[in-house]
């Protein structure tokens, strides 16, 4: 009754119908969305074909930092199932808000020691360990009820001093080490390059981190490596998630972050 009598005392401008251009412009918003994801379907099938691996093997992770929850939905409605995420309180608003879909989520961001336990907690997998005191502490604070957390290591291959990740040095020490945890799942190795258009670049970074998880004779099966800029080298070398952002959602906008 209330939102009867609401609704018919509302004034027009104060009713919730959206105006023409707005509904245009958010379904120009969505079919991009949807466009998007079929364009990076085609760049990975191409890829995978150039070096003859299945296509299958190749996970699409769609990067949604800084995008609302809506551009997520409609992702999922194209078909994306896995999200990633780098920023904790943004990516746990988002979960609440996307409970009715049956996402798995991926924390890809760094993580301070004081953050694991919701991480912990509210993730399938992360991408983004690099010391053994964050391992540790996901470990411990990983829900008995939940399966193993799945861990990948992420790992500096371009000795940038600014870039978190492991220094390939110490690689070998925290995998063992973690392997040991019992609510972890050790898959494999992650990196961010140094930005490069040059593809023989690109190519050598992702060579080196397929180099560091075949030396460490650990049955890794995964290698998260390649973004939008750079996801057919990642391909060529071995990768098996993806993680794309700009290609799918369009370039971020941090000031709404
Ligand atoms: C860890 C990580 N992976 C992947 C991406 C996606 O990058 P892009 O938007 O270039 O696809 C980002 C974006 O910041 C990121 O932080």
């Amino acid at each position: 009754m209330r939102d009867h009598h609401a609704a018919a005392l509302a004034r027009p401008s104060e009713t919730t119908v959206k105006p023409a251009e707005t509904l245009r412009r958010q379904a120009q918003v969505m079919s991009t969305i949807a466009e998007n994801i079929a364009k990076v379907g085609v760049r990975i099938r191409e890829a995978a074909q150039a070096s003859q691996r299945d296509f299958a093997a190749i996970g699409l992770l769609a990067v949604s930092k800084t995008k609302p929850a809506e551009a997520i939905r409609e992702a999922f409605a194209a078909g994306v199932r896995d999200v990633g995420e780098n920023y904790l309180q943004e990516a746990l608003d988002k979960q609440q808000e996307l409970a009715d879909l049956a996402l798995t989520w991926h924390f890809i961001g760094p993580i301070q020691s004081n953050k694991t336990r919701p991480i912990a907690e509210h993730f399938a997998w992360v991408h983004s360990v690099d010391r053994l005191k964050i391992a540790e502490r996901l470990s411990d604070q990983r829900p008995p009820e939940l399966p193993p957390l799945n861990i990948c290591l992420q790992v500096n291959v371009s000795g940038e001093d600014s870039k978190s990740g492991c220094h390939p040095d110490e690689l070998a020490a925290l995998a063992q080490a973690v392997t040991q945890l019992p609510n972890l799942r050790l898959r494999g190795l992650m990196t961010i390059p140094e930005p490069t258009d040059d593809v023989s670049a690109q190519c050598a970074a992702f060579a080196r981190l397929r180099a560091l998880r075949d030396a460490l004779d650990l049955d890794l099966d995964t290698l998260s490596m390649g973004m939008s800029h750079d996801l057919e080298a990642a391909i060529a070398e071995g990768a098996t998630w993806v993680r794309i952002g700009t290609a799918l959602f369009g370039a971020r906008d941090y000031r709404t972050s």
